[in-house]
């Protein structure tokens, strides 16, 4: 099937493997990069009858496709000892063999070499010194807890270059890491695999013993050799092809060389895919691979991917280094995408646009992905992390570009308030809790390198870039950014570095700034009182610590350097003032600022830090609600924060459900989108109590008015924007079981099913997810069987995550039981089980209970990777008086990836418990009062 032959030249620039002394003694001594030969090859574990296992193996080498072992054709035979540690009977575990050779110095003797090394079998490994006979190593320890294995030689490795030669068995699995198998169906409906990579984060070693750190870089020169029908692609262009002399059915493809690069960059993707192609404006061959028949629906990411690469050519003045981009869709795929230089791998859902079938979130959850994975090329891959302490550096930039991009491509999404609500109060929510973290966290084990891909290192790590571009501004952020990439280019950086860069080029404080919000976890509430003093207006601002679980009381007094920006209704669009507050307490005199003007912190809501307005300065505040003069950004954010103060306890809750009324008149799509987000919270808390119906009966007045003016069907001249709030509007009215909109989102899907009139995209999630919340089993069912006639992953995946809006106790189960079916992709289960955990009461025991009982099968699916975390967040987070529950079962089910979810979720179930304590009453006599005393009889 696959033989790949890997060239690669490990520069040991900055880290000497054999003394592991650290930094740049090797790069001086080695007087170039030694090249080194790699051979892989893909081959199955075989034996004569399944049941013979004999203490030796015969390894056979065939090229074929996986799909039956039968038409594997043998071209090589060869004997080997049985490996030990790979016990799935054949031929259910497809292995791959290879044989790596390195050129590399020995800077100290020694008798021992240490590499990255996990589920892989060393067969031979041998040391050649230069000009001297090769010495063959006599022990491989494993040390499998760290992923590592010690060759050890029976004499000592002298001081000097030499070549080291390993070949080894290792597992092509199914596990979405590592060198893996991504199931596929081909037009005519059979069942075939790819063979692709995922390496990030220390995954490199799945496929062949490294030093799998970001600072090792080397250069790779890679061929593969495969079925001359199959698509054979890898980081660098194609620069030879031709027949494999062996086999006239295969084909040996051979690529450039790469830059000098980082392990967990490495890619190769074999399998079968057409693509649209397209050169950039600077010149780069840009390609995008998508399933076989489906070329079309690559068009939109291949427009998006080649605007993209000039912008960030021209934003960090730095030219994309390589001749060509791949951009290809793979079926199973844990992550949303991945940036692979020169050949970035995405889920389906990140890449394929239908243009008839895609909704408009998807196509703008496309171009950010794309946009994303782009900023990575430069940001990642040309200049790379030290270690993984700084990933936010990756993560949060490019969660931060990736919007900057996507504002250049398409300014009608109005993409930054949008960024608020996506990032910056998922970041607030998660860092206001006692188990956040920094941004810089130090890190060891590959376990707690998972642990970091979360809202932290994306969210508040984009969040904070934003803040500091903002008080930087964007020409010298440019020259900053400029800067830090060419004095890095193909090395290595710390925060530290990007910080003096920036302070370099702007002449502030960066680093004194910069250093508490990522050095220290959590951010700032400012409290902010106004005394009016003739015309000016004397405003004193008082920062502390926001908690989650209410006014900060800890002993210490952590402090934030904060940009503030102050604006006044005389113009809400610009800042009147502007200061660093870079103490507890600040006195400001805004002049010329009459009684009846409002001021308002936090301009665009860009600090990093939420506001507690005195009683008589929010209440100012609340008619420029209404009538919209405040902008969308500081609507959403002004009640955003309101949300989370009631939530930790310093305000009360009816005090927002009385703001969320001034929103009658709000036209715009991210200011809703958020509220709404809001109420779902409320919602999920209050269906502990008895009055469940009544939050729906506020849900149903608060978002009518707006449904109204909107309708059903588009009006000529809407846009992106009006496509979504519809989606939202209808979903949420139909949810709450507002009779006509449940009529008519019956009336419409029955017509869907009958194929008399087919849904547009836009409307298909909001149909479907009230039709199943107020459906049966014949529901369900339907529902089923679009799921299995769709034949895009966009629209399985929508139908996936309404699912659990089912309410039943019997269908409930069986959603669960399809979330583990094979009609579900391994990625996707934890949207079916989380959909079920977020649709119902009954959902969230169900799902909390389904995943305990199930837990050896999905925590073997994800092998403990960053899934699991979200499975864990997904069902346990709103579930009430669970911690006992919850911590007893992870210490008998550890979960080392995931552990600070646990202790993140059992908080959070602890501070829903107390809110529900402390608000549950005064929410149940406003939603009373709201109704009015009964109508008088006559
Ligand atoms: N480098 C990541 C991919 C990744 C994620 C690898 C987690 C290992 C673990 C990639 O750049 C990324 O961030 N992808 C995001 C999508 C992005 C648009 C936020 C993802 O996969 O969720
Ligand atoms: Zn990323």
């Amino acid at each position: 099937m696959v033989v790949a032959l890997l060239r690669c030249s490990w520069l040991l620039e900055r880290f000497c493997f054999l003394c592991r002394t650290g930094t740049a003694c090797c790069l001086k001594c080695c007087p170039a990069p030694s090249n080194v030969l790699v051979w892989v090859a893909a081959a199955l574990r075989y034996s004569g009858s399944e049941k013979d296992e004999s203490s030796r193996w015969k390894i056979f080498f065939f090229f074929a496709p996986w799909k039956h072992v039968v038409m594997w054709e043998l071209i090589d035979e060869v004997e080997v000892e049985m490996p030990t540690s790979l016990g799935c009977p054949p031929p259910c575990a497809p292995l791959f063999l290879m044989l790596m050779t390195f050129l590399l110095q020995v800077k100290h003797a020694t008798n021992q070499i240490v590499m990255n090394c996990a589920d892989i079998d060393i067969i031979t490994a041998s040391y050649a010194p230069e000009g001297d006979e090769e010495v063959h190593a006599t022990g491989f320890n494993y040390q499998n807890e760290d992923e590592k294995v010690t060759l050890s030689f029976p004499s000592t490795l002298q001081k000097g270059t030499g070549t080291l030669k390993i070949d080894f068995v290792g597992e092509l699995n199914d596990k979405m890491k590592g060198f893996y198998r991504s199931k596929y169906t081909t037009p005519t409906g059979d069942t075939r695999y790819a063979a692709v990579t995922q390496f990030e984060a220390t995954d490199a070693r799945r496929a062949f013993p490294c030093w799998d750190e970001p600072a090792i870089k080397a250069t790779f020169d890679i061929s593969l050799v495969v079925p001359k029908d199959r698509v054979a692609l890898s980081n660098m262009n194609v620069i030879d092809r031709k027949p494999y002399p062996d086999d006239e059915n295969l084909v040996e493809v051979k690529f450039a060389r790469t830059p000098i690069m980082s392990t967990y960059l490495v890619a190769f993707v074999v399998g079968e895919y057409d693509f649209v192609e397209t050169r950039s404006l600077d010149g780069v061959l840009v390609r995008v691979y998508t399933p076989v028949g489906k070329a079309e629906q690559g068009k939109f990411a291949l427009e998006v991917a080649a605007k993209t690469l000039p912008f960030y050519k021209d934003y960090f003045n730095v030219p994309y280094p390589l001749p060509k981009i791949d951009l290809i869709a793979i079926a199973d795929f844990a992550a949303g995408a991945m940036e692979n230089w020169g050949l970035v791998t995405y889920r389906e859902t990140a890449l394929l646009i239908d243009p008839k079938n895609s909704c408009s979130s998807s196509r703008q959850w496309v171009a950010l992905v794309v946009g994303h994975e782009l900023a990575h090329q430069w940001f990642g891959n040309l200049v790379t992390m030290e270690w993984w302490t700084h990933l936010w550096l990756n993560e949060g930039f490019a969660s931060w570009i990736e919007y900057l991009c996507v504002d250049h491509c398409f300014p009608e999404y109005d993409i930054w308030t949008q960024f608020v609500s996506a990032d910056y109060t998922r970041a607030q929510e998660l860092d206001a809790l006692d188990n956040s973290h920094p941004i810089e966290v130090s890190v060891g084990h590959p376990s707690e390198v998972d642990e970091i891909f979360d809202a932290i290192s994306y969210s508040k790590g984009a969040s904070v870039i934003r803040m500091l571009h903002d008080y930087i501004g964007d020409e010298d952020f440019r020259k900053g950014m400029n800067l830090y990439l060419t004095k890095f280019l193909q090395k290595n950086a710390a925060t530290e570095d990007l910080w003096e860069s920036l302070e370099k080029a702007s002449g502030k404080p960066i680093a004194a700034v910069m250093n508490t919000w990522t050095k220290q976890m959590g951010f700032p509430l400012i409290y902010v009182e106004a005394e009016q003093v003739k015309d000016d207006k004397v405003l004193k601002l008082v920062q502390k610590k926001f908690c989650a679980s209410g006014p900060y009381a800890g002993e210490d007094f952590p402090m934030w350097m904060v940009p503030i920006s102050i604006c006044t209704s005389d113009d809400p669009t610009s800042a009147k003032m502007q200061v660093l507050m870079d103490k507890p307490e600040l006195t400001l005199v805004l002049k010329d600022v009459k009684p009846d003007q409002w001021v308002k912190l936090n301009l665009g809501t860009v600090g990093f830090y939420r506001t507690q307005y005195s009683p008589d300065m929010l209440e100012s505040l609340i008619p420029a609600i209404k009538d919209l003069s405040l902008p969308p950004v500081d609507r959403l954010g002004l009640q955003n924060d309101l949300f989370s103060l009631a939530r930790a306890g310093i305000i009360s809750t009816v005090e927002v459900l009385k703001v969320m009324e001034a929103f009658v008149n709000e036209p715009n799509y991210t200011v809703w989108s958020d509220l709404s987000c809001n109420l779902e919270i409320l919602s999920t808390l209050l269906s502990h109590t008895d009055f469940y119906e009544e939050i729906q009966v506020f849900v149903k007045d608060v978002f009518s008015p707006i449904g109204e003016r909107l309708g059903w069907d588009p009006k000529p001249g809407e846009g992106h924007l009006d496509a979504l709030l519809r989606g939202l509007v209808l979903g949420k009215l139909g949810k709450a079981g507002h009779k006509a909109t449940l009529e008519e989102a019956r009336r419409r899907f029955k017509d869907h099913v009958e194929g008399k009139n087919i849904l547009s995209a836009d409307l298909r999630s909001p149909v479907y997810v009230t039709i199943l919340k107020h459906g049966d089993s014949t529901t369900l069912d339907t529902m089923l069987k679009l799921h299995k006639q769709a034949d895009m992953q966009e629209e399985k995946n929508r139908i996936e995550r309404v699912l659990g809006a089912i309410s039943q106790p019997e269908l409930i189960q069986k959603v669960l039981t399809f979330a583990l079916s094979e009609e579900v992709r391994p990625q996707d289960t934890v949207s079916v089980i989380g959909g079920v955990a977020g649709g119902s009461k009954q959902g969230r025991k169900a799902a909390w209970k389904f995943v305990r009982d199930n837990w050896e099968e999905l925590y073997n699916r994800y092998q403990g990777g960053f899934l699991i975390s979200r499975l864990i967040k997904v069902c346990v987070a709103l579930r009430m008086a669970l911690v006992l529950c919850v911590q007893a079962f992870f210490e008998s089910h550890p979960a080392p990836s995931a552990e600070r979810t646990v202790q993140q979720c059992c908080e959070n179930i602890l501070l829903n418990a107390a809110w529900l304590k402390r608000d549950s009453e005064d929410i149940h006599q406003f939603f009373l009062q709201r109704k009015g005393p009964p109508p008088a009889t006559a």
